[in-house]
């Protein structure tokens, strides 16, 4: 597959907030049906030298992206928060596997990372089996914590961990 793997850009906005809105990813994410394109130019626009973000390009077209942001507080510097999502059209074709292996290189190996965290419905089978194909772990649920069609349902809390050798 002929996939190219870069930073984002502002000019993949436009994409971007195609992607988002799409039906397949609204329901497995935050987004919604109403962001603008100002809004997702915003979105690039505030990124900052603790946001690391990814997209996958086929074609000219940005079908794929992924972030890890690292927390704020000095003490959490170790820790990073993960996003991600495929076009629809363009799941489960194994663009997810290689934004995650090019986003768990950049922690591992680059940033050192220690803690890798995210938020997951509990229904999104294809999201958890990618994220423990890659070593994540459920650590608990949110209950009631993200509203979905209608209905307040729950998060699983996941992480992976990349321990220095004590
Ligand atoms: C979750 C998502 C990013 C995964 O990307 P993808 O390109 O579809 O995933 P891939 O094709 O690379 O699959 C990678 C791995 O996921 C797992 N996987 C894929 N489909 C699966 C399924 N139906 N059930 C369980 N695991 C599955 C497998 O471990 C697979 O690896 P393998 O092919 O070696 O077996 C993508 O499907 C997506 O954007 N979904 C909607 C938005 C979303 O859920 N974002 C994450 C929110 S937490």
């Amino acid at each position: 597959m002929d996939l190219i793997i870069r930073p984002v850009n502002l000019s993949d906005a436009g994409d971007i907030n195609d992607m988002r809105r799409q039906e397949g990813i609204r329901d497995k994410t935050l987004a919604l049906a109403t962001e603008t394109l100002a809004f997702t130019e915003a979105f690039i626009r505030n990124f900052g030298t603790d946001d690391h973000v990814l997209v996958a390009e086929k074609d000219g077209k940005v079908v794929g992206m992924i972030g890890i942001h690292l927390l704020k507080s000095a003490r959490q510097r170790h820790t990073a928060a993960l996003g991600m999502m495929v076009r629809a059209e363009f799941q489960g074709q194994g663009i997810g596997k290689k934004l995650m292996e090019n986003i768990l290189d950049l922690a591992d190996n680059w940033l050192m990372l220690v803690r890798i965290e995210l938020d997951v419905t509990e229904d999104n089978d294809r999201a958890i089996g990618l994220y423990r194909s890659f070593g994540f772990e459920v650590e608990g649920k949110k209950k009631y914590s993200i509203i979905k069609g209608g209905k307040y349902a729950d998060l699983l809390m996941m992480a992976r961990y990349l321990l220095p050798s004590q």
